[in-house]
């Protein structure tokens, strides 16, 4: 299993800069990359205050800009056929413009005030778009690295971290948490990122898999997600109505499930199960991050990566039959663990594997969608990669 097709940063950023001075007949002032994220282990407790354990991948997004002297903000991408994307920088606003320009456009506009004569700005991405890896935030913190570098050096890489979530939040209206963004910034290249999302202290942590003979695979189903769809939206605010019944500012402050029985109502549990979820997935995190942190073998991390799984299918509800499968099937071939990664309801799954099993595990999973009838899956290993950077 590889990554295969993905390109050097020197490769990729002479594709954007070529592709730069086709649509907009100048040279662009920088190229920046910003990657995707698998996330190991802590799903949905980033709004919650809780802790998340994301590598970046190898895959990246890249950002070639130039400012401008007009007060317009034009926006290209090689993804699909959108043309320009062009609009007075005055006219910004929250939907305007939408689609995937409403991404990078919402960071100009939270930088506006530094971009009065405007910038063009060019995408090119291969993080796969709606996978659950945060091709969004791939988007958006690209776009913040390069208008930071150019126009507001000043800005930390956590200020870069709050105006990418901004953009995703306020102007594309998906209410998401700092998990993403703060992968795609704050990951270094051979760890994972241990995050503590209340108090913002991070720690990166050793993930040295090829040491230890092991692969983590990502499974893209092919079933895409997207955020801006209810399922999520319906979580953050079951979470903030089980918190509040419980009369904590967060579920980060319930750290054991014998603390939940004020939502047991009799009825179908909803509130519980939503909070145990998190209760569980956050002390899944602290379990994981310290198997890693010392010289236990990685391979006892497996059973608590599934273990996540059976709590988002049971308790969360957002997982899919092609997720469910894809777990399945991995662990029965003979993986140390499996789970669905991201926001849910489609996207990939991670499946932690030994290398000598990992072309064997990848088939049988592949061989249980084509018996289900599923469209068959996208597999890659996932080296933890470097965060965001400018390339040219
Ligand atoms: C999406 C959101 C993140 C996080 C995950 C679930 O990726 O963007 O903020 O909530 O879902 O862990």
């Amino acid at each position: 299993m590889s990554a295969g097709e993905v390109p050097t940063d020197a490769e990729s950023a002479a594709r954007a800069r070529r592709a730069f001075i086709d649509r907009f007949g100048t040279e662009p002032e920088g190229v920046w990359a910003a990657p995707g994220r698998v996330n190991v282990i802590g799903e949905h407790t980033d709004y919650n205050d809780g802790y998340v354990l994301p590598v970046a991948l190898p895959h990246t997004t890249r950002a070639a800009v130039a400012r401008r002297t007009d007060g317009r903000i034009a926006l290209a991408s090689l993804q699909g056929d959108t043309g320009v994307v062009e609009l007075s920088i005055d006219e910004l606003a929250p939907g305007r413009p939408d689609g995937w320009a409403g991404y990078p456009a919402g960071v100009v506009e939270g930088l506006k005030d530094r971009l009065a004569g405007g910038v063009s700005l060019l995408v090119d991405t291969d993080v796969p778009v709606g996978a659950g890896l945060s091709s969004s935030a791939a988007l958006t913190c690209s776009v913040a690295l390069a208008l930071s570098d150019l126009v507001a050096p000043g800005l930390t890489r956590s200020d870069l971290v709050e105006l990418a979530r901004r953009s995703e939040n306020d102007f594309v209206g998906a209410p998401t948490g700092i998990l993403d963004q703060s992968a795609s910034l704050l990951c270094t290249a051979g760890n994972a990122l241990f995050l503590d999302t209340r108090e913002r202290r991070t720690e990166q942590v050793p993930l040295d898999l090829a040491a230890a003979g092991l692969e983590l695979l990502v499974v893209d189903t092919g079933t895409s997600h997207t955020h801006a769809d209810g399922g999520y939206g319906d979580r953050r605010r079951e979470c903030e109505a089980a918190a509040a019944r419980l009369g904590v500012p967060a579920l980060r402050d319930v750290t054991d499930v014998a603390g939940l029985a004020a939502l047991d109502d009799g009825g179908d549990g909803v509130l519980l199960r939503r909070a145990r979820h998190i209760v569980t997935e956050n002390a899944r995190v602290l379990e994981v991050t310290d198997i890693l942190r010392g010289s236990a073998d990685p391979r006892g991390i497996g059973p608590v990566l599934t273990a996540g799984h059976a709590s988002l299918r049971n308790d969360f509800q957002i997982s899919t039959p092609e997720l469910d499968a894809c777990v399945e099937a991995a662990v029965r071939a003979g993986a140390h663990g499996a789970r669905m990664v991201g926001g849910g309801f489609g996207g990939s799954a991670v499946v932690l594997v030994d290398r000598d099993r990992a072309t064997a595990v990848a088939a049988a999973v592949g061989e249980r969608f084509a018996r289900e009838g599923f469209v068959a899956p996208r597999t890659f290993d996932v080296v933890p990669s470097a965060g965001a950077r400018r390339i040219a």
